[in-house]
């Protein structure tokens, strides 16, 4: 059974840990490593801003809107299962204005805020690499 329950210090470890897990890592657009002191320091200013699922009574992924920017995981042992669903959809209880910036190549991701309504409006185009501007000047 699927549960959203708010944010509270028992879980801030296991949404570090998630959020550190190489499974989900390629997901966010931010790959850095969290230590347990940048989750403590940040914690305590961003914890109420986010919720966490519980799948029969464990918890199983986080999701949170901070500057109107969603954040959502789902633990892979429980994907597939509608917990990224109902955690984006108590978000944006919360949250109606938030967005997500979710990579082109994020199928599941992409997938699951169009299952919550969201609609694509813009693409965000990143500068050429170093390297392919070396090749491209010896063209
Ligand atoms: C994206 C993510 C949160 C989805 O969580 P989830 O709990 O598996 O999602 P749900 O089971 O609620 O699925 C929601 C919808 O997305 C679709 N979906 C989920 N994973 C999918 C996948 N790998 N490929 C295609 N569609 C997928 C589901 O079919 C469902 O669509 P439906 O409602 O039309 O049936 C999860 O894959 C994840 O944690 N990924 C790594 C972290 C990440 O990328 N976060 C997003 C950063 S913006």
């Amino acid at each position: 059974m699927i549960e959203i329950v708010p944010n509270e210090p028992q879980f801030y470890e296991f949404i570090r840990v998630l959020r550190n897990d190489e499974r989900v890592k390629h997901g966010f657009i931010n790959e850095a490593v969290i230590t347990p002191e940048q989750q403590t320091e940040y914690m305590a200013i961003h914890a109420d801003e986010y919720v966490v699922s519980l799948y029969d009574g464990s918890p199983a992924g986080y999701a949170g809107s901070v500057d109107g920017d969603i954040r959502v995981c789902t633990h892979p042992d429980y994907q597939g299962r509608g917990l990224g669903r109902a955690l984006v959809e108590a978000i944006i209880g919360r949250y109606p204005n938030s967005r997500a910036k979710v990579k082109v190549e994020n199928t599941a991701s992409l997938r699951l805020f169009e299952s919550c309504g969201f609609t694509a409006t813009y693409l965000l185009l990143d500068p050429p690499s170093d390297d392919s501007l070396d090749t491209r000047e010896k063209d």
